[in-house]
């Protein structure tokens, strides 16, 4: 009988995560400081992050332990499960070979909690008592709060107002693990006040609410700031994913030919595929291919040029040199809520830049399709934001049927959607529209491009 699920021991979880900025065959372009341009210090950063995480950010070592009580959480859902999409394969009649790395059985229901448990520890060591963030889609916000209720640490969460009232139980997730979850722009802080008097019904962007959460952050002592994506501790965190893929399917000997994600910030996908460009950076796998699957609606990497940009609209957060839509970028309300970033991973945005990974949007209404279609074949319903990868997936998968290849595909699958039924609910009825954002909006945000 042939295999559908491939489980790795608890024993067998990585032990390390995967830091690929010592393999990088050039230096990353450093982070500014927002108010001097000048290439930012562990000093600048203090006020933010605990400072493990910052040395995290810039560290030159390959491996970096995961400590034990990090491990320990991570027990209740890891290893996750990689699965052969057998049933998938012969609904698309293709003779590619579909595996997936399923984050979806996190307690929040995303690969999400595989750094916001590392943040709040190291946080905890170094007795911060609050933290804030932003969440877009609610899936950062939960997977925080589930941190917080770990380490006992108030986590307050500014949640972009158009997803606040799409998806209310995200909420009420949130409250359950004793997090404060209020809509942004919000009248706490001085950004969302200026943002409500401009535009009392503003929508609310992750970009304005990272402006929120920071600002917060920065005037108690008590608190910091976490950031559930983009920056490098953070990709490396999510390494964990692609570690335990790259274990099972070297024990079948599986190398992926192509792997595939999608992206908002950039850390699932990250996660998933630089333990294995590292195979590529250094020559022994010079054709995997790496596909990063974004939006029509915010079309960073396929339609931002390559530039130095805040990474919130206050610009209080620091300038990062990365693909981007203008820190202005206030995106249509899409379902997919989590890719809605203006910016990328920086990582991601150099190793895009230098030709090792590619990049390709996809429209609304075609990755539910992808995602109905997966969900009768896998059962899985997947997020509106994994819906994007799986697009991709079936894409690639259609033109091994018209080659007659054999390639294995390999799906970063970040989370399950059920919290997104609205999103359904609303495709289902044919109410969801297809949305390009204009060339002339991007053109605009740019001209806001800091000058450094
Ligand atoms: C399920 C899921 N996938 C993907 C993303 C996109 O984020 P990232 O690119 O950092 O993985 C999100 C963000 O909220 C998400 O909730």
């Amino acid at each position: 009988m042939e295999r559908v699920k491939y489980m790795l021991d608890e024993k067998d979880m990585p032990t390390a995560w995967y830091n690929v900025l010592p393999d990088l065959p050039e230096p990353l372009p450093p982070y500014l400081h927002p108010a001097t341009k000048k290439p930012l210090g562990p000093e600048d950063l203090a006020p933010l992050f605990p400072m493990e995480l910052i040395k995290q950010g810039v560290s030159t070592e390959r491996y970096i332990e995961i400590p034990e009580e990090v491990r320990d959480i991570y027990r209740l859902w890891r290893p996750t499960n990689m699965f052969r999409a057998w049933r998938l394969e012969k609904a698309l009649d293709t003779p590619a070979r579909i595996y997936y790395k399923y984050e979806g059985t996190s307690p929040p229901g995303s690969h999400k909690p595989n750094t916001s448990v590392a943040q709040a520890y190291y946080n905890k060591q170094e007795g911060v008592k609050r933290i804030t963030t932003e969440t877009g889609a609610g899936q950062w916000g939960s997977a925080l709060s589930f941190a917080g209720a770990c380490f006992n640490i108030e986590i307050k969460v500014y949640m972009v107002k158009v997803s606040y009232f799409q998806k209310p139980y995200r909420r009420v997730m949130m409250q359950t693990w004793g997090a404060n979850c209020i809509p942004s722009p919000s009248p706490d802080t001085k950004s969302g006040r200026d943002m409500l008097e401009k535009d009392p019904d503003c929508p609310g962007s992750l970009g304005l609410a990272i402006s929120e959460a920071v600002e917060d952050a920065v005037s108690r002592e008590d608190t910091k700031y976490a950031l559930g994506s983009v920056l490098n501790h953070v990709l490396m965190h999510q390494t964990i994913v692609g570690l335990e893929a790259k274990k099972v399917l070297e024990e079948i000997d599986a190398y992926p030919d192509i792997i595939v994600g999608c992206v908002g910030g950039g850390s699932n996908f990250a996660g998933v595929f630089l333990p294995f460009i590292k195979d590529k950076l250094d020559g022994t796998k010079p054709d995997l291919r790496v596909i990063n699957v974004e939006p029509y609606s915010c079309p960073t990497l396929t339609k931002g040029p390559y530039a130095y940009d805040f990474g919130d609209v206050a610009g209080l957060a620091p300038i990062a040199k990365m693909f981007t839509l203008g820190h202005g970028f206030i995106p249509p309300p899409v379902h997919a809520g989590g890719l809605r970033y203006h910016g990328m991973a920086p990582i991601i945005c150099h190793l895009l830049n230098l030709g090792f990974v590619e990049a390709r949007a996809a429209h609304q209404l075609e990755t539910f399709e992808a995602g109905i279609t997966f969900a009768k074949s896998e059962g899985i319903i997947s997020a509106p934001e994994t819906d994007h990868a799986i697009r991709a997936t079936i894409d690639e998968a259609l033109k091994c049927k018209e080659t007659g290849e054999a390639k294995n595909i390999l799906l970063a699958h970040s989370g399950h959607g059920h919290f997104d039924m609205a999103a359904y609910d609303a495709y289902l009825a044919g109410k969801l529209e297809d949305y390009e954002y204009p060339k002339e909006k991007i053109e605009a945000a740019l001209k806001e491009l800091p000058k450094v």
